[in-house]
């Protein structure tokens, strides 16, 4: 499945950068596109024509099979700019991973690896300028591959098209985050695409989540979908807990995304001898913990908002009050990560990937 495209890279450069139009000030997040984007097909059992070309719209068939099974996968990371003007990934391997284990779940022939590195980093390179400088300033990058044979007969496409969009994002403050843990609904199942990053795993969050938002709430923490027993993850944030001086987190399994931010997160822990424990966290024993103010903090981690401090809970329609931790762990590894991101410290895990 895994073959390699047959040719060398193209570039077709834009004539005029579009970046003078954008208010780098005003960013809505992933709204904006860089001036150049990667696409690649996959074709007769080999991915082909490798491309850079000025970022712009597509032509595809309305019976294209992605429209219509949802075969569908992308990833999220983000480079960054230091303050000497060299610009950095944090972990591309395990996107570059992620894409093809996600992709093998959704019947989607993997991608080879030379040419994501040679595409990512061209493409980075190319549009070096998109990439601000500043703590917080990125280039959100959204890798996807997409089912595009004609037909709509219920049958794994043969024909695919991966594509590598560039969006600039300024720092993401996603303020006060109040969470509902779900009781009904679930976003994944044992032996479904949890693990995967799935087009429509997405989807099928928004209606609960709206439900969630009139309510005054912006994420829900899923809970696994057979007794809505244990604590899962979030839209798109992996959680913690943290009760006493203890941070807890659901353990990977086929229902959650083994996020880059929760593994980085866990080592920064372990090694600065915080305890912290992978195993399956009951509501119930949150719950208990918020009533006995031994929970400290719940935070969200994920690539978007690196950690996103949760100030309260609902559960069965009550409200936890979560007190601000301004010297907390959400704080510190908030700050860990990027020093490592933003070239302002050690390395000593060896995350950061120079593009130039
Ligand atoms: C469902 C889900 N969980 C967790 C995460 C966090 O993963 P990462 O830290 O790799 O961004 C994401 C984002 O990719 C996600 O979509």
């Amino acid at each position: 499945m895994n073959s390699s495209a047959t040719q060398k890279l193209a570039i077709q450069k834009i004539e005029t950068s579009k970046i003078g139009q954008v208010d780098f000030s005003n960013l809505t997040f992933g709204s904006t596109f860089s001036d150049h984007m990667f696409e690649c097909d996959y074709k007769d059992g080999a991915w082909q024509n490798p491309t850079i070309r000025p970022y712009g719209p597509l032509t595809i068939s309305p019976a294209a099979k992605v429209f219509h099974y949802g075969q569908a996968v992308f990833e999220g990371m983000k480079a960054y700019k230091d303050d000497n003007g060299k610009v950095w990934l944090f972990r591309p391997e395990e996107n570059f991973k992620r894409i093809n284990k996600s992709s093998t779940r959704m019947a989607i022939p993997e991608f080879p690896k030379d040419i994501f590195f040679e595409a990512l980093t061209t493409l980075v390179k190319m549009d070096r300028e998109w990439v601000k400088p500043g703590l917080g300033n990125s280039l959100y990058i959204r890798p996807f591959v997409m089912a595009t044979q004609v037909g709509v007969s219920a049958s794994p496409s043969t024909e695919y098209k991966f594509m590598i969009l560039m969006s600039p994002a300024q720092a993401y403050y996603t303020g006060d985050v109040k969470v509902v843990i779900a009781e009904h609904y679930s976003r994944s199942a044992n032996g479904g695409v949890g693990a995967a990053k799935a087009a429509g795993n997405y989807g099928a969050q928004f209606f609960p989540t709206n439900l969630a938002r009139e309510k005054g709430f912006q994420q829900v923490i899923w809970t696994d979908a057979s007794k809505h027993e244990y604590l899962e993850e979030a839209g798109t944030m992996n959680v913690f807990f943290r009760v006493n001086d203890t941070l807890l987190t659901a353990p990977i399994s086929d229902r959650i995304l083994d996020g880059v931010t929760r593994k980085s997160v866990i080592a920064l822990a372990k090694r600065d001898n915080v305890a912290v424990e992978e195993r399956p966290v009951l509501v119930s024993e949150i719950v208990e913990a918020a009533k006995n103010g031994s929970l400290k903090e719940i935070f969200g981690a994920g690539t978007a908002a690196v950690i996103s401090p949760v100030s309260a809970f609902s559960y069965k329609e009550t409200v936890y009050d979560l007190e601000k931790q301004e010297d907390g762990y959400a704080a510190r590894f908030k700050k860990e990560l990027m020093d490592i991101q933003y070239n302002r410290g050690e390395d000593p895990f060896g995350w950061r990937y120079e593009v130039l």
